[in-house]
């Protein structure tokens, strides 16, 4: 590892009219100015090409009972420093990341009742965006209680932007693409229903935001880092086209109490004239701490299936029998009649694990298996689970036997039902438990509204109580993989157990209505910029009423684009989420999910453009074979895969897995042709995408 530090004291100015401050990106494409205002106001601005990316915008804090940290500072030394390392993740899309950067330190203090206040501000450039973040040195304020951080990003105009409306409980939205003049009026109508949701304003976004100017720029608005502090939302006064940032509050209504010494999440914006660099940016992961767990040989990249789709189509259920409104401490479920639609049967799992070990997969997700789901769900109930108890027709024991004498493990299951509190009491008990049966990884989900009444699950509580679950995983070597928790801003460098998240629709909505096909395309620029995203790909049949009467939604993809989402859709963590009977029906396609690996050596972003289309190739870590994905939204697509980034003088077998000249998501969903050709650095493939469609193709060295 290379490392040059060098620290250059720039200019010292105390009191007004201080001088501009430049940092530049180490390609100097990318440049930030700071200065004060002659209010005493920080304020930055970015240009990238030499074009405005971001116009002079403020920053700063409104306090409790306390006069805002707003203007009036007086600015110390500015330092100034460098550095160029490269580090190696745990997983990844790569086998070494480059760590490149420019750094500013602006030191700030301001005189407010007789204390002086000092807060400095850090800014980072790289050569693909910039950060900043606020840091609160050792002073004789102990806490800060803010009201609201006021961090501006005044954009240059209005540009396309492809959003979730803001919200403290949910992700779960699809996405609209819009002028952000029209996020106000569309806003409401974007809304879907979620069992927990909160809005706050009508111009209000998420991050991570993606934006493009009409000029072509692409630029993306996220947070990393986010620790101890509540998650960021965007607010656009669209009468400027600037968003300031809008934390989530806590159950007070204030938005984060913080103590001294602190340093908030960073404020990230990427900005490219490539679409394809948004995403393969690894600033989000660069701006985070190093890893901080000692032995990482636990932590594996995981493939996995799940006794999951059929109760998530409605096909089986989570609950044993169908009593309702009981207190979990006193029910019998011996004396309970079973409803006979159980998933999580002894037979059912077996029949499970044996085509997962079959087919080479590493583990086995179990939902259902313990007992309280009769009584979950939108009751806003403290003791929903206790995490330890198996149903009657679950024998955890003899499962999990099972299971490892085939050579795979069970995954478990934590639903808490958005009960903290409840999850809290159990976590330790529910953690040696899985110690104790050989379980390494944890799917955990926060469905309905967070207990206690009036918390969120995106303010600083909720943050925190995230990290700890991971951070106490990580002692009892767990891998976590939380649903509905707050979503990714990179913490998993830092903690590589953290090997997915879900925070966006998931596969699980194609069951709950369907998604839209442009949707794949969006989620790698904006979800996934923050974290690896358990989107449970590989659905084989679309046509749900076939095998779950009742339920007549449709999965608005083809096989192939299914088939690409492991490519397309980087996560350590990929499920093959349909069932055995629907992988037998099509063996020769699911040769590619057995096939396809979960960690890479080097990924190449071929082309791109969110809303439309995405194509990517990797290199299997642990071979020399390479594998390419592309998925398509709507409009049918002729793509050109120019081989290019092969080895060159290496041959391969390609085997192409893609959509027939007739496959449509809507009409022909399952119509796909997999063919076999010779392929070198030199050869180009050309291929039909399908409405929804895409491609897979694995590239074997000979
Ligand atoms: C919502 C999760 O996203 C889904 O995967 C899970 O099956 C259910 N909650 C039940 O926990
Ligand atoms: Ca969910």
């Amino acid at each position: 590892m290379k490392k040059i530090v060098l620290s250059l004291i720039a200019f010292a100015a105390f009191g007004s009219a201080a001088a501009i401050e430049t940092l530049t990106s180490p390609d100097s494409q990318i440049k930030l100015t700071f200065d004060l205002t002659p209010e005493g106001a920080p304020e930055y601005s970015v240009t990238y090409k030499g074009k405005a990316i971001v116009k002079p915008s403020t920053l700063g804090f409104t306090l409790k009972d306390d006069a805002p940290l707003i203007d009036r500072f007086k600015q110390g030394k500015v330092t100034y420093s460098s550095t160029d390392e490269t580090w190696v993740p745990v997983w990844g899309e790569n086998d070494s990341i480059a760590n490149r950067y420019n750094e500013m330190t602006v030191p700030l203090s301001q005189k407010a009742g007789g204390k002086t206040r000092k807060m400095n501000i850090v800014f980072r450039a790289y050569d693909d965006g910039v950060g900043f973040r606020y840091v609160f040195p050792r002073q004789s304020t102990k806490e800060f209680t803010i009201t609201d951080e006021l961090s501006q990003f005044a954009l240059t105009g209005d540009h396309t932007a492809w959003w979730i409306p803001g919200d403290y409980d949910t992700q779960e939205y699809k996405y609209t693409r819009s002028r952000l003049s029209d996020i106000r009026a569309t806003s409401e109508g974007a809304r879907m229903h979620n069992l927990s949701q909160t809005g706050f304003s009508p111009t209000g976004v998420q991050t991570s935001l993606m934006l493009k100017t009409d000029d072509g720029l692409y630029i993306n608005l996220h947070e990393a880092a986010l620790i101890d502090y509540p998650a960021m939302h965007l607010n656009l006064d669209d009468s400027t086209m600037t968003f300031t940032s809008w934390l989530t509050p806590d159950i007070n209504g204030d938005k984060a109490v913080v103590t001294t010494p602190f340093k908030t999440p960073w404020r990230t914006i990427m900005v490219s004239d490539k679409a394809t660099d948004i995403l393969a940016s690894d600033l989000i992961l660069n701006l985070n701490d190093p890893c901080v767990i000692d032995d990482t040989s636990w932590i594996h990249p995981t493939k996995y299936m799940g006794v999951w789709w059929e109760m998530i189509t409605n096909k089986s259920s989570w609950a044993y029998c169908d009593a309702e409104n009981f207190d979990l401490a006193t029910f019998d479920y011996s004396k309970a009649t079973p409803n006979g639609r159980h998933g999580a049967n002894n037979e059912n799992v077996k029949r499970y694990i044996d085509f997962a070990a079959d087919a080479g997969m590493d583990q086995l997700l179990v939902e259902g298996w313990n007992i309280g789901w009769e009584d979950w769900s939108g009751k806003e109930k403290e003791y929903v689970f206790d995490f330890l108890t198996p149903y009657p027709d679950f024998d955890i024991d003899s499962l999990n036997a099972y299971a490892k004498s085939k050579g795979i493990k069970l995954m478990m299951h934590h639903e808490t039902s958005g009960s903290i509190p409840n999850y809290e009491k159990y976590i330790d008990r529910a953690y040696d438990l899985m110690n104790r049966y050989g379980y390494d990884a944890v799917k955990s989900g926060y469905v309905g509204n967070i207990l206690p009444k009036g918390e969120n699950h995106y303010n600083q509580k909720s943050v925190r109580h995230y990290l700890e679950c991971v951070k106490k995983a990580a002692d009892k070597h767990i891998m976590v993989n939380a649903h509905e928790a707050v979503r990714p801003t990179g913490l998993c460098r830092t903690y590589p157990n953290l090997v997915g998240n879900e925070s966006a629709c998931g596969t699980e909505y194609q069951s709950f209505g369907g998604l839209p096909t442009a949707h794949v395309t969006i989620l790698p620029f904006t979800r996934l910029q923050g974290g690896p995203m358990d989107y449970t790909p590989g659905i084989f049949r679309m046509n749900i009423s076939e095998f779950a009467p009742g339920n007549t939604s449709h999965v608005n993809s083809t096989v192939a684009n299914q088939l690409a989402l492991y490519l397309t859709m980087y996560s350590p963590l990929q499920m093959a989420a349909d069932f055995p009977e629907h992988y037998a029906e099509k063996a020769d396609a699911f040769q590619f999910i057995k096939d396809v690996p979960v960690d890479w050596s080097k990924s190449v972003y071929l082309d791109a453009e969110p809303g439309e289309f995405i194509v990517v190739a990797r290199k299997d870590k642990k071979s020399e074979n390479w594998y390419v994905g592309g998925v398509n939204a709507e409009e049918p697509r002729e793509f050109i895969l120019d081989l290019d980034f092969l080895d060159p003088g290496k041959n391969y077998e390609a085997t192409i897995y893609s959509d027939t000249d007739d496959a449509h998501y809507l009409t022909n969903p399952e119509a796909y042709q997999i063919t076999r050709r010779k392929a070198g650095a030199e050869s180009r493939i050309k291929l039909h995408m399908a409405p929804g469609g895409g491609f897979a193709i694995s590239l074997k060295e000979i």
